[in-house]
């Protein structure tokens, strides 16, 4: 088998490569050791977690706030079954656009766990054992991430989960402790809240959501807080043990101190993602790794090896499925003979709780730290029309604009289709435009995205409806 691209992992960063490779008139073939194509996001992910965001608050909309819009419903009734095999069929036509996409672009899928045995050489050994050589003129690595453990902590998938198992409880847990605050922690926590369990968070550091503007976080935990999910901030979990049919939980603070425990019936880990290098071969094959234990690579997504290249949740970066596709796009480009970059200032980050968040750019935290002069313009959804007539008028939108050149530098939103409504700030940055240009471009009336443009008129001016 020889082709001009192996693409090892087929999640949103290798498929994107290896299709748009092929159109560039490569010949490829993508290796995966998985039963379907489509990687971490497609199958155990972005995708279902996103299928039981929406039916969760659909389940809530319809048993809590009905009633508020003059609808009345008897009590709705959970069929959590049928939620499941919604959110199996939504994977399912994801993973099979993929593999549709492969045939329609000619691209090869080799089914096996591939390891590198030596520049332009995988070894793909599939599930019988039998093993096969890809031989390419490049090799991209997109092998991805997986969950990080909690020493001492043993996720059997079934009492103490990571998210993969989390998206396939098969009943309601009566009490969910999730550990660590971050992206997973709160929206998985808000799908099992929202079917009816009681959900305690607990988080390492004294604030949720890391990295996000902290302004916005705030606002969002107070918005959780007022849902029901409980948070124990500045404490780490040191032990889940049986105990009957539930779980006792140790918390400790995390300065130290008295441990207290707490009884779960299913314990979340959702601490972070690691890179995914195992069976790769990358210490035999001299590939050199960075000292987070990522594969490192140089601005041209180039390894320590010629020929082989890397790109995705495996390699610096958020672990995005929108940054790994983007920079599927950049190293087939690149691979090709074009120029391929990705632009990692403007990478929008999306939180689809209830609300959602969604930030592009820089904070408030990193703009002080960096001593950068801005003005700040804010604006609530409660002041907007749309969002008044939704029932959703908590949160704002926050244009960070650069004091002296009025250009945007960050955007943070907490409220209604927040993840819709920050592309519009994603392609304001990109073309380096101005709060000005923001607000006087016009906006259509009355949609949620009037908050935006009175943010960039606050930032730049003055608001008009506040
Ligand atoms: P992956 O998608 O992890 O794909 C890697 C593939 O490589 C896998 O299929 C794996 O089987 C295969 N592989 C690994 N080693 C080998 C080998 N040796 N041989 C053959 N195959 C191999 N991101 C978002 O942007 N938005 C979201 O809403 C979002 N939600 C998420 C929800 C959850 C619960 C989780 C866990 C993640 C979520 N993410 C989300 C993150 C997103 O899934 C990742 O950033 C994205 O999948 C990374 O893409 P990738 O191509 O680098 O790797
Ligand atoms: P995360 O990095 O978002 O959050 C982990 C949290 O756990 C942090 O707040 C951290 O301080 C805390 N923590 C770490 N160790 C701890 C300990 N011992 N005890 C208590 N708390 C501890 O990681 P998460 O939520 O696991 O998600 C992994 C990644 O997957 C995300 O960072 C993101 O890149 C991706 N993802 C993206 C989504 C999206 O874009 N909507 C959705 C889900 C995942």
């Amino acid at each position: 088998m020889s082709y001009d691209l192996a693409v090892i992992g087929s999640g949103p960063g290798g498929y994107v490569c290896a299709i748009r490779a092929a159109q560039l008139g490569l010949k490829v073939a993508v290796i995966e050791k998985d039963a379907t194509l489509g990687g971490t996001c497609l199958n155990v992910g972005c995708i279902p977690s996103k299928a039981l965001l929406h039916t969760s608050e659909m389940f809530e909309v319809a048993g809590h706030k009905f009633a508020d819009f003059g609808i009345k419903v008897t009590k709705p009734k959970l069929d959590l079954p049928a939620m499941m095999a919604h959110k199996q069929s939504v994977v399912d036509s994801n993973t099979s656009g993929v593999e549709f996409l492969f045939k329609k672009n000619k691209i090869d899928a080799v089914r096996g766990t591939g390891k590198i045995a030596g520049p332009g050489k995988v070894e793909v050994t599939g599930d019988d054992g039998v093993t096969a050589t890809v031989e390419a003129k490049a090799i991209v690595i997109a092998s991805g991430s997986e969950s990080t453990p909690l020493p001492g902590i043993d996720i059997d998938e079934k009492r103490i989960v990571s998210s993969t198992g989390a998206l396939e409880l098969p009943s309601v847990p009566k009490r969910l402790l999730v550990v660590g605050a971050g992206v997973i922690g709160l929206e998985l926590g808000s799908v099992w809240r929202r079917l009816g369990s009681e959900v305690t968070v607990v988080e390492f550091l004294d604030r949720i959501l890391p990295g996000i503007d902290g302004d916005t976080a705030r606002q969002a935990q107070r918005i959780f807080g007022k849902q029901g999910i409980g948070f124990k901030l500045g404490s780490k979990v040191t032990a889940a043990k049986p105990s009957g049919k539930a779980l006792k939980v140790t918390i400790e603070p995390a300065a130290g101190g008295d441990s207290e425990t707490l009884a779960a019936d299913i314990v979340l880990v959702s601490i972070g993602r690691r890179p995914y290098t195992g069976g790769l071969g990358l210490a035999e094959a001299g590939i050199a790794m960075d000292d987070r234990g990522r594969v490192a690579v140089d601005a041209h997504y180039r390894t320590s090896v010629e020929g082989i290249y890397a790109l995705g949740d495996v390699i610096h970066g958020p672990m995005l499925a929108h940054k790994a596709e983007d920079e599927g796009g950049a190293v087939a480009e690149i691979i090709a003979g074009q120029a391929g970059h990705v632009n990692y200032g403007v990478i929008p980050n999306v939180v689809y709780t209830a609300p959602e968040i969604a930030s592009v750019g820089r904070t408030e935290e990193e703009l002080k730290a960096d001593g950068v002069d801005y003005r700040a313009g804010k604006y609530p959804f409660s002041a907007n029309a749309r969002a008044r007539a939704l029932l959703e008028k908590d949160g704002f939108v926050k244009v960070l604009a650069e004091a002296k050149t009025d250009r945007v530098l960050g955007v943070h939103i907490v409220g209604p289709y927040a993840g819709e409504l920050i592309a519009e700030a994603s392609v304001l940055m990109e073309f380096a435009g101005s709060a000005e240009d923001l607000a006087r471009t016009c906006h259509a009336h009355p949609t949620l995205s009037e908050a935006v443009k009175e943010a960039a008129l606050a930032a730049w001016f003055k608001p008009i409806h506040m």
